[in-house]
């Protein structure tokens, strides 16, 4: 096998999509698109990858990492120009090139692995991997001759009308003769309707050389869907979604809804699980087996075990046990981590705190900055007050304690082990081991205190 080198093309702003954002960093299934491209290239042996940025490039760079190559296209001057960009790394090379772009987030390694060896099959130059298109508007034409061979392709924009009925489509992706590509580039000219050196163009100053050039059509046009607005975005999206809800329904997944259920690309979920509508499960979180996630809950980075519910509520990038249960309404904020059996019920929002095995918020609390042993019971409405306006303070309760409904925990403050805390507390300093701690007014009773008043009000 020769040389492999992959170049893809993420430095336009992408007009289209009227954003801030740049293109390629719109996310699909939560994931930036030109992360999907790079993911998928990583699955195979390119010996470099070539990220040609401009728009963005910083961004672009921090999302990729620093596995990769990249070069800077300083004006967006078209695709041909974009992959010359990587002339100075790799020009000199023998090999193979694949060039993708970066606004195809569905494109995989399996499609391009498929792409790949044609082209080594067929012995050609260059290999362009296209679709056919049930409306090809936007896209570029593959024109072939009497023959059935490809001659060239034409832009939409260039296209004549009769041009404009081919449905076969230029994907974007191509393969070629490393050296070849580059020697072509340089004769790429930029007369057409939108003033670009165009990629595609390579083909027929090849074709014209006399060399071979090939075409493979992969049946999935959805696989190659090019985004370029807010319709193809939501588009792509919708069709990464079914792929990944399909993939985790056949390992074994119960999925209830799956229009209506959003899984990461990179999520892992355990059998079993039942996942009911409105429910996302995002970025790289694990779930255990034998779940039950919503319905509507939202879960982002987070790891859960086996054997727990989440129902209604908000777990973000915490860590959650067995047997948990969580919500309905509940809010896991970051850096929690709730081991096993726990139970978190209504209306209870827990930050940066642990909660040991057995132990329950049941309802309407606020718990942050918190070390909770095990088999504690904070009571209904139980607040730790963390914080004096200016600094955050732990609060520890230890292994069996009591805290009664209505309490304040005022931080830095320790409960101790099995000790209770009376309801409607407000509690500034440790409590002992074992100890019942009040802390509230006295209750004073004035026995026929109405009738007096009532008595006066008569007379
Ligand atoms: C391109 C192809 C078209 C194909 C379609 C598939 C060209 C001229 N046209 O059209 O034949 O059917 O993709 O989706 O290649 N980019 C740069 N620098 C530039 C211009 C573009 O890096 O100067 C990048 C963009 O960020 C994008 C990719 O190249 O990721 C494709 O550019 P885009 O403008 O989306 O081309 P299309 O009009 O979609
Ligand atoms: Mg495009």
């Amino acid at each position: 096998m020769s040389n492999r080198f992959a170049v893809i093309l993420a430095a336009g702003q992408g007009t289209r999509m009227k954003s801030k954002l740049y293109k390629v960093l719109h996310p699909v299934c939560g994931k930036p698109m030109v992360q999907h491209v790079v993911d998928q290239v990583k699955q195979l042996q390119f010996s470099d990858i070539v990220v040609i940025v401009g728009h963005g490039a910083e961004q672009v760079r921090t999302q990729l990492g620093d596995e990769i190559t990249y070069t800077v296209q300083e004006e967006q001057l078209g695709t041909g120009h974009a992959v010359l960009q990587a002339e100075q790394l790799l020009a000199t090379k023998k090999g193979v090139t694949v060039v993708l772009c970066g606004d195809t987030p569905l494109v995989t390694a399996e499609t391009i692995e498929a792409l790949l060896s044609y082209h080594e099959q067929e012995k050609a130059l260059a290999t362009v991997l296209t679709a056919h298109a049930e409306d090809p508007s936007g896209y570029g034409r593959i024109v072939r001759n009497g023959n059935g061979h490809v001659e060239r392709i034409v832009e939409h924009k260039d296209a004549s009308d009769s041009e404009k009925t081919i449905q076969e489509i230029n994907t974007g992706t191509y393969c070629f003769d490393n050296q070849a590509l580059f020697k072509a580039l340089q004769n790429v000219g930029n007369q057409n309707v939108q003033g670009e050196y165009y990629l595609p163009d390579v083909i027929e100053i090849l074709k014209n050389e006399g060399e071979k050039i090939a075409a493979y059509q992969t049946d999935s046009f959805e696989e190659t869907l090019g985004v370029n607005d807010r319709v193809a975005l939501a588009e792509s999206e919708r069709i990464m979604k079914e792929r990944i809800n399909k993939k985790w329904m056949r390992e074994g997944v119960s999925i209830i809804d799956p229009s209506n259920t959003y899984i990461s690309a990179d999520a892992k979920i355990g059998q079993d699980t039942i996942i009911y509508p409105g429910s996302m499960i995002m970025g790289s979180s694990i779930l255990g087996s034998d779940c039950i996630i919503g319905p509507h809950s939202e879960i982002i980075d987070s790891k859960v075990g086996d054997g727990t519910t989440i129902k209604q509520s908000v777990v973000h990038q915490s860590s959650i046990g067995n047997d948990v249960s969580i919500g309905p309404f509940a809010h896991i904020r970051p850096l929690s981590s709730i081991e096993d059996e726990v139970r978190v019920g209504n209306f209870v929002e827990i930050k940066k705190t642990s909660m040991g095995q057995r132990s329950k918020a049941s309802h309407l609390s606020y718990i942050g900055d918190a070390e909770i042993g095990a088999d504690v019971n904070l009571g209904c409405g139980s607040i730790t007050v963390n914080y004096d306006g200016v600094n955050k303070y732990l609060t520890k309760v230890e292994d069996g304690a009591f805290i009664g409904c209505n309490s304040n925990l005022i931080a830095p403050v320790t409960v101790g082990k099995n000790a209770y805390v009376a309801a409607g507390s407000t509690i500034t300093d440790d409590v002992p081991e074992e100890a019942l701690s009040v802390a509230r007014a006295r209750q004073v009773n004035k026995e026929g205190y109405v009738t007096k008043i009532n008595k006066k009000k008569n007379n």
